[in-house]
């Protein structure tokens, strides 16, 4: 049997073509490389991270496609500007890294990105087949999961976030916000490092685009469901333990301690790159340095910076590159001897064999990214520290510090608190050390690059979630049913609510009139024969006279207080001798409720009161919501009221008056061979909660449900009545 499509989709192909054919920098390709498939068929697309003249496209195209498994997205130098180095890096990259100060934005940009994503969308379509899994990486390409949905929803779509995902304050300074989380919710499931970036994410999604979520799982407004987990990436383990173990690194190790072994060896390794704190870092160096009396102490301790050059078509990294040589420069010439300088900083790439060397010889590592969705760095020192431990002095702000509990910690706008880390790294003893590495490596070794991309295909893999699906064939089974009734001329009665379940909710109530898939229907009900109609819901009699009252249908009105029996024109009370003297007591309540939260406000129903908190800040909402309904439990507990928690509603009413007992009412004395009931909210639940034999419930909507059966939205609701009620009974 072929092997089923693993589409990877990255900004960089694993290898940069120039001249040659390199390696590419950065975490992301670090790790995808770990990732081998035996089931699945690997195919890498991306751009092959420089411009490539149109006659060596197609001499490069075979050479990756037939020797590295990679199809290329070709960009050209206009694209990759306004792309790569445009939006990509100089308007998200900054955002996403809390730094909305460095953010810049150009409405052409916006367009190349948009045209670009399409590219790399229309590729991996090219290449899919259904059943295949598509999994796109990274902020370049956030477009890319509504795109590849929205032509092929039969493919499994993941997209992990490598950076951090920044709190919604910083996230919404970015221009295309609304454009770039919708292009994401188009994914199956959506993986971040943390916790912390996947709960901004969700905040993010609430307050730009109104949907709520639950903890890991988003519903959009069509009924698309995205996953959300936490998978924090790990390093290609087995690469470091072979390369530990070979003749080169020993060489390479053996020949660095010539150079470097008579000094204490402090090691910084990352892209030149403002998130990753370098200034900062020099700063402490620099005060550390300061505090040190004795030359020949000084002398012996040697920091290595490893700078590798990043994105240099940016003014802000030209910049960065300027400050920082120059500021080593000034440390340099103040504390030089003529033996040796205190900073070695290399601007430049360095061979994997010599970055372990590098790595396992010294004695400290210090990363200090001021922000940083992982870092990869820090799980590769801790790797490489297996026979003679140094220590780990990590900013709290890596996503990294999350899992390498036992590094010293450090703030790294704390040049004080970074200085005192390093003496206290430098004084540990070789078993203080061995203690505090011996359970981060094993861990690092342990959940590898390997594991998590497995993990992650494996959540992709996992169905969507059953619980909340429509039950198709249990619907089918009572379609069945109902048309055997009508062939037999059977009495059906049908309670049917109105708002979410035979109509669409609109954000204005009034806008609910009836439209005309609800006339339709209607009509056409009214001239069934055996069918005893009654419309049900929460609005004013006024209201439901004004929309419904030409048909010849009961009418139940203030969810059970009122009722217009068919084939007449007056209106009956339910709530004769029903008690009302708790309203005054709880008005006084909500009040203060409205008052101490804006946007929320208090509506006054003749059996009810309702405190609606719709346009409230989402969380701020929610959460004076569920205080209130714990007042109300708490303070009316005696009281013949029912409280109920609805969508952005707390409304306290009669507890005699329900949809429910209305229902019961109506059928008191009459015989129906079969009543179906349907409702899509909690006030519907009452209807839902009567036993009988002959008695059905139709759940209109995805939230939890006692009711027996279960459709989506209304229009398949109104479909469903159309197919088994009206259409020729044959
Ligand atoms: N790295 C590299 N060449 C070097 C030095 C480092 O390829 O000369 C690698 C390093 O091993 C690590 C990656 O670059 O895997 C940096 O990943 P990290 O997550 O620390 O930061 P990012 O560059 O992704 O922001
Ligand atoms: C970070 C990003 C990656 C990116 C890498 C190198 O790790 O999350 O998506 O590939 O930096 O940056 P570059 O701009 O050279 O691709």
């Amino acid at each position: 049997m072929p092997k089923r499509n693993l589409l990877i989709l990255s900004n960089r192909l694993p290898v940069t073509v120039s001249e040659t054919i390199t390696k590419s920098p950065g975490g992301l390709v670090a790790a995808l490389e770990g990732l081998s498939s035996e089931q699945f068929d690997l195919k890498w697309i991306g751009w092959p991270g420089s411009v490539i003249p149109d006659e060596r496209k197609e001499e490069v195209e075979r050479l990756l496609v037939e020797e590295h498994g990679c199809i290329p997205v070709f960009l050209s130098e206009e694209e990759a500007a306004g792309y790569y180095l445009g939006f990509c890096n100089s308007s998200l990259w900054p955002i996403l890294h809390y730094m909305p100060s460095y953010m810049r934005y150009d409405p052409a940009w916006w367009e190349q990105y948009r045209q670009i994503n399409q590219r790399f969308a229309e590729k991996a379509l090219e290449l899919a087949e259904p059943g295949d899994l598509v999994w796109v990486h990274d902020y370049q390409l956030m477009l890319v999961p509504q795109m590849v949905h929205d032509e092929m929803p039969e493919l499994k779509i993941g997209f992990f976030l490598h950076t951090p995902f920044p709190s919604y304050e910083t996230f919404r300074c970015q221009p295309k916000r609304n454009e770039l989380v919708t292009g994401l919710l188009g994914a199956d499931l959506i993986g971040f490092h943390t916790f912390g970036y996947m709960r901004h994410f969700r905040s993010t999604v609430l307050r730009l685009l109104g949907i709520e979520s639950e903890i890991t799982l988003i519903r959009n407004e069509k009924g698309h469901v995205t996953r959300l987990g936490v998978f924090p990436i790990g390093i290609n383990a087995k690469k470091f333990e072979e390369t530990l173990n070979s003749r080169e690194f020993k060489q390479r190790l053996a020949e660095m301690r010539a150079t470097d072994g008579d000094k204490r060896v402090v090691l910084s390794v990352e892209r030149l790159d403002y998130t990753k704190g370098i200034l900062h870092r020099i700063e402490a160096i620099e005060r550390f340095l300061a505090e040190i009396d004795d030359p020949e102490e000084r002398e012996a301790i040697k920091f290595i910076f490893v700078s590798v050059p990043s994105r240099e078509g940016i003014e802000q990294y030209q910049e960065l590159r300027a400050e920082v040589e120059a500021r080593i420069g000034r440390i340099n010439g103040t504390y030089a001897t003529l033996r040796s300088s205190p900073i070695r900083f290399i601007h430049g790439s360095v061979e994997f064999v010599d970055l372990c060397a590098l790595y396992t010889l010294s004695d400290v590592g210090l990363v200090t990214p001021l922000i940083d969705g992982m870092n990869l760095v820090a799980k590769e020192y801790i790797a490489c520290q297996r026979d003679n431990p140094g220590v780990l002095i990590l900013s709290e702000f890596a996503g990294a510090a999350g899992e390498l509990f036992n590094a010293i910690l450090i703030n790294p706008y704390d040049a004080e608190g970074v200085a005192n880390a390093l003496r206290e790294a430098l004084a540990l003893s070789p078993e203080e050390k061995a203690i505090r590495n011996r359970p981060m490596r094993a861990r690092v070794m342990k959940y590898d690059a390997q594991k998590w991309a497995r993990w992650f295909i494996e959540q992709l893999l996992r169905g969507r979630d059953e619980a909340t699906a429509p039950a198709r064939s249990q619907i089918d089974e009572l379609a069945d049913e109902l048309r055997s009734a009508v062939r037999a001329q059977k009495h059906i009665g049908l309670f049917l609510d109105y708002d979410g379940t035979l109509r669409e909710i609109e954000r204005d109530p009034q806008a609910a009139k009836p439209n005309a898939g609800v006339r339709h229907l209607l009509e056409a009900l009214r001239h069934r024969p055996n069918l005893e109609v009654t419309l049900i819901s929460g609005r004013t009699s006024d209201d439901l006279e004004a929309w419904l009252g030409e048909y010849p249908f009961s009418l139940i009105a203030e969810h059970g207080a009122a009722l217009r029996r068919s084939g007449t024109r007056a209106w009956e009370r339910l709530d004769v001798g029903v008690s009302y003297a708790w309203k005054e007591p709880m008005l006084q309540i909500l009040r203060l409720y409205e008052d101490s939260t804006p946007g929320s406000l208090v509506e006054e129903k003749k059996t009810s009161l309702v405190w609606h908190y719709r346009n409230t800040d989402p969380e701020f909402g929610a959460w004076k919501a569920h205080q209130l309904a714990v007042e109300l439990g708490a303070v009316m507990g005696n009281e013949p009221v029912e409280i109920r928690h609805g969508r952005k509603i707390i409304e306290a009413s009669a507890a005699a008056i329900s949809k429910g007992a209305a229902v019961r009412r109506l059928l008191e004395g009459r015989y129906c061979d079969l009543v179906l009931c349907a409702g899509d909210d909690q006030t519907d639940e009452s209807m839902f909660e009567i036993a009988a034999p002959n008695f059905v419930s139709i759940k209109v909507g995805r939230s939890p449900s006692r009711a027996m059966y279960r459709l989506p939205n209304p229009a398949e609701f109104r479909k469903f009545l159309e197919s088994v009620l009206i259409a020729k009974a044959g």
